[in-house]
């Protein structure tokens, strides 16, 4: 951690104080990115979210990653301090659609993205993220697999699973799914040595332009080791600060209007606050967090 200013110092003393594990996701504002104990891309965070010893994890990230840190860490309060900030395509399929979408195709499992609400991964087999997405549906038996809420992620899986015919709903990410091959070919003219790092809840035409398709954390790893000295980035702005932050020596170029407005309603004020009064906390039914363990920990377990 660099120079704090006087708030961000405050919250780090409260956190230790008070025992609170802060994870963030790697779309929040810089200034939340650097009073994190931990900032990484939905995976990372899940799995840090089980098996820490604070009594206390403060979520900074859209609501379902906090829902998913509750359910696997039941016996542990979970903080998220603003729950207006909401993920809008976990909302696009609800627990009582999916059961009568699933009813038309019995037997076929069904992989929920992580960026579901937890009513709904109360009804799936098994959970993914943008990082094991393609690993996930490779570990099914089956042949079918109903993939919600994400078709374009769903579409990208297919292209690298042809054997399998993934069943789609009808779920976008608006922020990637705004990004257009105009965008990233303006950024590829400025910058042509630059790598292309695309993130798989685009479009399949701005997948295609990738010179590598990876979830957030997975952009980092690979521009860490790359031998490129340039990159454009293909999602959310928010991630460059830290590639900056992390990997100095290297160029990062972003697309400057792909911003997640959820995520960015998360303030240091809020985060402030939030430590204080050590809430809002997330409440979720025990019926739910029990049917929520199993698909988040196949998950895990691969
Ligand atoms: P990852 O950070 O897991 O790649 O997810 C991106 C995202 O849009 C989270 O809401
Ligand atoms: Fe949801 Fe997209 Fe925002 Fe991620 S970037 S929280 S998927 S709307």
């Amino acid at each position: 951690m660099g120079r704090l200013s006087p708030i961000q110092d405050r919250i780090r003393e409260l956190a230790d104080e008070k025992d609170v594990l802060i994870l963030a996701h790697n779309y929040q504002i810089p200034e939340v990115q650097d009073i994190a104990d931990i900032v990484g891309d939905s995976l990372v965070l899940a799995i840090k979210a089980t098996g820490t010893p604070q009594s206390t994890i403060m979520f900074c990230g859209v609501d379902f990653m906090a829902e998913s840190a509750k359910a696997l860490s039941p016996e542990k309060r979970v903080i998220h301090p603003v729950p207006g900030s909401r993920c809008p395509m976990a909302h696009m399929v609800d627990s009582e659609s999916l059961r009568e979408f699933r009813a038309g195709y019995p037997g076929v499992p069904v992989v929920a993205y992580i960026n579901t609400t937890a009513e709904t991964k109360a009804e799936v087999d098994i959970c993914c993220t943008s990082a094991n997405a393609v690993k996930v549906v490779a570990s099914l038996e089956s042949d079918k697999v109903i993939f919600v809420p994400d078709s374009n992620l769903g579409l990208y899986v297919q292209s690298e699973l042809p054997d399998k015919e993934i069943i789609l709903w009808p779920g976008y990410c608006h922020v990637h799914s705004d990004i257009t091959v105009e965008q990233i070919e303006a950024l590829r003219n400025e910058h042509p040595e630059a790598k292309v790092l695309i993130h798989p809840e685009c479009t399949m035409d701005v997948i295609r332009m990738a010179d590598k398709v990876a979830s957030t954390e997975g952009m980092i790893t690979y521009a860490r080791e790359s031998p490129a000295r340039e990159f454009i980035i293909g999602t959310e702005e928010g991630l460059v600060y830290r590639m900056r932050k992390e990997i100095p020596d290297k160029a990062f170029h972003p697309l400057e209007n792909a911003i997640c407005p959820n995520m960015k309603k998360i303030g240091i004020e809020d985060v402030l606050k939030a430590l204080e009064e050590m809430g809002p906390t997330v409440g979720l039914d025990p019926e739910i967090i029990e049917r929520n363990r199993p698909p988040l920990e196949r998950m895990l377990s691969l």
